[in-house]
């Protein structure tokens, strides 16, 4: 069985006051929440702080990037046992706009992925095809590039280990959610490759939807069978939304 997995992509947005406040006001909602993970990716500057008040709850921290070196001269960058000090459990990486802003590339992502792993970090990572890319009918051809040259570098024993999250460039931040039907079309055709790469084993790794995913439309995508959890971007800056879409989740699957 996959467990669902509900992750909240907080992006460039709130300090650490504001970050503080939504986990006090979080975390009641979902006292109930069973059979679901849940994760919180706040900035790097509000990572300390989530991370002390999530302890002892059930929600788990994560962050939005990370560096695949260890240490050195990278001004500016974080490590993944830098993570690990935090109390980091998830990165993630490969977001669209890390790739398309910043330019990362999937040997990059292989990359960061393996040092997640190594550090005992489960990877969260996004793949996603542009409008153009779509519209072109490159979609498969796209996704399958990018699951190729990001996994690259993951050791098959640790594929359980890893999350992929598809993520239609198209549809983040524009109210365009991909439907159940064209995102569980693509969740398949991940499904498939990853059981090229990783055997039986891909059966046990969870898939994210994102993209526009709202309180009332999370149940139709959590609904198809190769959707395992959402990696939601402006909906779950708001404790009352993430948690509808945390817990509308639990009772449609139970
Ligand atoms: P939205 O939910 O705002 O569309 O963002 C999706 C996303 O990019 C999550 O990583």
């Amino acid at each position: 069985m996959r467990t669902p997995i509900l992750a909240a992509n907080w992006k460039m947005h709130k300090n650490v006051g504001e970050a503080v406040a939504f986990v006090e006001e979080f975390l009641p909602l979902v006292a109930d929440a069973e059979g679901v993970e849940m994760v919180l990716a706040p900035p790097f500057t509000a990572l300390d702080r989530v991370g002390q008040t999530l302890a002892g709850s059930a929600v788990k921290l994560a962050s939005q990037n990370v560096n695949p070196e260890a240490k050195g001269a990278f001004t500016g960058e974080i490590a993944p046992g830098m993570l690990v000090d935090l109390g980091c459990a998830y990165a993630i990486v490969g977001h669209s706009e890390r790739r398309h802003i910043y330019g990362e590339d999937d040997t990059l992502v292989a990359r960061k992925a393996a040092a997640l792993l190594a550090e005992d970090i489960r990877p969260i990572v996004c793949v996603g095809e542009t409008l153009d890319q779509r519209e072109a009918n490159r979609t498969f051809d796209v996704i399958g590039g990018q699951l190729e040259g990001s996994l690259a570098e993951v050791d098959p024993a640790r594929a359980e280990d890893v999350v992929l999250a598809y993520e239609p460039v198209w549809a983040i931040g524009t109210g365009r959610t991909a439907t159940p039907e064209i995102a569980q079309e693509v969740h398949a055709f991940i499904r498939e490759g990853l059981a090229k790469r990783f055997g039986e084993r891909a059966s046990q790794i969870r898939i994210q939807y994102g993209g526009s995913v709202k309180p009332d439309n999370v149940y139709e995508l959590m609904a198809q069978p190769d959707i395992d959890g959402a990696l939601v971007g402006g909906a779950s800056l708001e404790p009352e939304s993430f948690s509808r879409i945390v817990l509308f989740d639990r009772q449609g699957s139970a």
